[in-house]
């Protein structure tokens, strides 16, 4: 058999064998009426992982975020957020089709973060001109900069200046027990200073599906008429969220086995010519690599190491991006390191 090291996403992963057997055993109700016992479980499950109120079950990350944003700021607001967030750049500008929210990026700084100051001078003014700041969206660890991560601290500081104003903040935290994880901190601590927090099961915790958008439980209990309205609300999903109670009780820990990774192949990476690395960006699962001396365009890259066996993404410009998850073993990455080398030396023997 050929073999094939899936580097695209760890949305890739597939549920394991203790997931599948969850979801077959799984206690069910009609979760619209809120009677379906697992997924019950699972919401309280994740709250008290985020150290809030109460969660609610979503479909997806991009849902949880467009539901965190809508039940936090009215139609015609305007919500502040990096330029290199997810939300902004790969959410189908949903929070403006559907909530009517203006979104204001301000820069994101290499590792994600936001200036405080910046913050500060973007919250409007109480004038009839302006749109009034609905609220700050920020995200950890930080997909498009690396799968860089903020820590409690960092994030304390961009909350700051929003707090006296009362303006609510959104935390995108798709992969934020990678964040935990690397810091080597309980990842409720990272979002005590945020009002809501949206985080996937489906990435690299490994669950085929869902998403968790946990707060207040006020906060909670609008976010599930949002998610009514939007088609959102399922019925016996304990199929699902059986799965999603396997990923975060087991899932957890060993993200650390895939940090470990994603820094082998950085470093090995960094060690090929023609590819360049930013070690400094390299905390999670997540590595993001430069080809721009290679003189090929990404696509051509992509698919020629796609017939060695090895599956990358491009991340914009001249940056692929590969992430590790528990389907790609030590090995794996060093295969993949030997079939980008043996491709960098036949496409550019110059620079080989
Ligand atoms: C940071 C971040 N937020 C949100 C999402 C959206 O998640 P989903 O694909 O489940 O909609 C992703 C997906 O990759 C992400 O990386």
């Amino acid at each position: 058999m050929t073999r094939t090291v899936e580097l695209r996403s760890d949305t890739f992963t597939r549920p394991t064998e203790a997931m599948r057997r969850a979801m077959y055993e799984a206690e069910v109700g009609d979760d619209l009426w809120n009677e379906d016992p697992t997924v019950h479980r699972l919401e309280e499950l994740a709250a008290q992982r985020m150290g809030k109120e109460a969660a609610v079950f979503l479909s997806s990350g991009t849902q949880g975020n467009l539901i965190g944003l809508l039940t936090h700021a009215k139609s015609g607001s305007e919500v502040l957020l990096g330029d290199e967030t997810h939300i902004f750049n790969a959410e189908s500008a949903g929070a403006a089709v559907v909530g009517g929210l203006q979104l204001r990026t301000l820069a994101n700084d290499a590792r994600g973060g936001i200036d405080p100051h910046a913050i500060r001078s973007a919250i409007r003014s109480d004038d009839p001109h302006h749109p009034p700041t609905g609220c700050l969206a920020l995200e950890n660890s930080h997909n498009r900069c690396g799968g860089t991560v903020l820590s409690a601290d960092d994030v304390a500081a961009m909350v700051e200046p929003v707090k006296s104003h009362g303006i609510p903040v959104h935390m995108d935290g798709a992969r934020i027990f990678n964040a935990a994880v690397a810091l080597n901190v309980p990842a409720g601590s990272l979002v005590r200073d945020v009002d809501s927090v949206s985080f996937c099961l489906s990435k690299g915790l490994g669950a085929p599906i869902g998403s968790m958008l946990c707060g207040t439980t006020a906060f909670v209990d609008r976010a599930r008429r949002w998610r009514k309205l939007l088609g959102g609300s399922m019925r016996q999903v304990g199929v699902i969220a059986a799965a999603g109670i396997v990923a975060l009780e087991s899932g957890v820990d060993r993200l650390a086995e895939d940090h470990a990774n994603a820094r082998l192949l950085a470093h090995g990476l960094a060690e090929i010519p023609g590819t360049s690395v930013d070690l400094a960006t390299v905390q999670t699962n997540i590595v993001n690599f430069d080809i721009g001396r290679l003189g090929v365009t990404p696509d051509r890259f992509i698919a020629r190491l796609a017939e060695r066996g090895v599956q990358v993404a491009g991340n914009g410009g001249s940056v692929i991006r590969a992430v590790t998850s528990y389907e790609v073993s030590r090995q794996d990455i060093e295969f993949a390191l030997s079939a980008v080398s043996e491709l960098v030396r036949d496409m550019s023997p110059a620079v080989a």
